[in-house]
């Protein structure tokens, strides 16, 4: 208990110090406290629910947050659905089997009947992938309220997200160009203790691999064999990122110590010098894995965040008002 009281503690300063740092001051870790009373309570109970139905619906939450902030900022813009003149964000490719999109709706119609036009599609994603990680076993955190949905959604913003054949430098790149440092990518692909890929996300690792291999050497042989078998079913055959697809642990990290990652931009985290370290200690430390792994969401969902008029709250989450 006491320590929990500590973890809190520590991320309510740790959000007060990276707000300022990011220049968002309309953000508050209580805008909706007059406002929507309910609103945190709604999307919690709506997720927990979806959840008990759906467990792997969990990692479909927090991978929409994440897609949502590295496109345009933390502004819901990966909710809206295309229209006749315009190709949207989800229609992508890049959208590789994103799900969740009900829970969201689900929640919005809710909170919209309790206080109408006041919470936002982007907060109500943010609390839902936070409610996500939650539920499944990881850190509880809070995070700061008041973002703003954004009207632009375009199929070709999402060439802005990483690709799985992405080796450590390319993801220090890109994620440094967010702002973020190496540690807080790697403790961000952590996310990926929960779900699953598709076969056409990793089957380059597979056969061919490059002209001296097969199979990528960073692989284990084993672990290969079998993810060969999962994918002669095609490429939408699914193969969970480590053994407990639906608990938020750190068994992910120890799956790319046994060179069991699934995706090159997992194993290249282990397989690269400048980032071993790093896997190897949250490896050996689930606890520090969960506390930098929620200082880092925190930061995560304040990116580009739009305020005042430089967006609106979306009645609808598919489209804009
Ligand atoms: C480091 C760079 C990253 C790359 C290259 C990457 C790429 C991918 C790919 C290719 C998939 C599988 C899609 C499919 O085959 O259907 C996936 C799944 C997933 N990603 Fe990432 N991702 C990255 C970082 C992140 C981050 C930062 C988060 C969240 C904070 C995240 C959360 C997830 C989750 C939870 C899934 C599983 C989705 C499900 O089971 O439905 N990823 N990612
Ligand atoms: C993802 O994009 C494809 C087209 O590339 C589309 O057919 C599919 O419906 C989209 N998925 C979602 C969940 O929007
Ligand atoms: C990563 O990939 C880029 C582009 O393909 C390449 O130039 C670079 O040498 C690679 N870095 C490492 C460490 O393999």
């Amino acid at each position: 208990m006491v320590f929990y009281n500590l973890v809190i503690l520590f991320s309510l300063l740790m959000v007060i110090t990276s707000a300022r740092r990011f220049g968002v001051h309309g953000l508050s870790m209580i805008y909706y406290g007059m406002r929507c009373p309910l609103a945190e309570n709604i999307v919690r109970d709506t997720v927990n629910n979806a959840l008990q139905s759906d467990p792997t619906l969990a990692a479909g939450l927090l991978r929409m947050h994440f897609h949502d902030c590295f496109i345009e900022g933390c502004d819901g813009s990966v909710l809206l659905d295309s229209t006749k003149d315009n190709t949207a964000e989800k229609d992508s490719p890049a959208n590789l089997s994103l799900r969740g999109y009900e829970i969201i709706d689900d929640a919005k119609q809710q909170i919209e009947n309790q206080c109408p036009g006041v919470v936002s599609c982007a907060d109500i994603l943010a609390m839902a992938a936070r409610d996500a990680v939650f539920w499944a076993g990881g850190p509880v955190y809070d995070i700061p309220t008041g973002r703003k949905d954004g009207r632009r959604s375009k199929i070709e913003d999402t060439r802005n997200l990483p690709a799985p054949f992405f080796n450590s430098s390319e993801l220090i790149t890109m994620f440094g160009q967010h702002g973020f440092s190496v540690q807080e990518m790697v403790v961000l692909s952590g996310a990926h203790t929960l779900g699953v890929a598709r076969c056409s996300s990793f089957k380059n690792r597979l056969t061919k691999f490059d002209s001296t291999h097969d199979t990528d050497p960073a692989l284990d042989s084993g672990f290969a064999a079998k993810l060969s078998k999962t994918c002669t079913a095609g490429d939408n055959a699914e193969a969970p990122f480590d053994e407990t697809r639906n608990s938020f642990d750190n068994a992910y990290f120890n799956a790319l110590q046994k060179k069991a990652g699934l995706l090159t931009s997992d194993q290249t985290l282990f397989a690269s010098a400048r980032t071993r370290n790093i896997v190897n200690s949250y490896a050996m430390n689930e606890a520090k894995f969960f506390f930098e792994f929620q200082q880092a969401m925190v930061k995560m969902g304040l990116l580009d965040v739009k305020e005042g008029k430089a967006g609106e709250v979306r009645l609808d989450c598919r489209k804009i008002n």
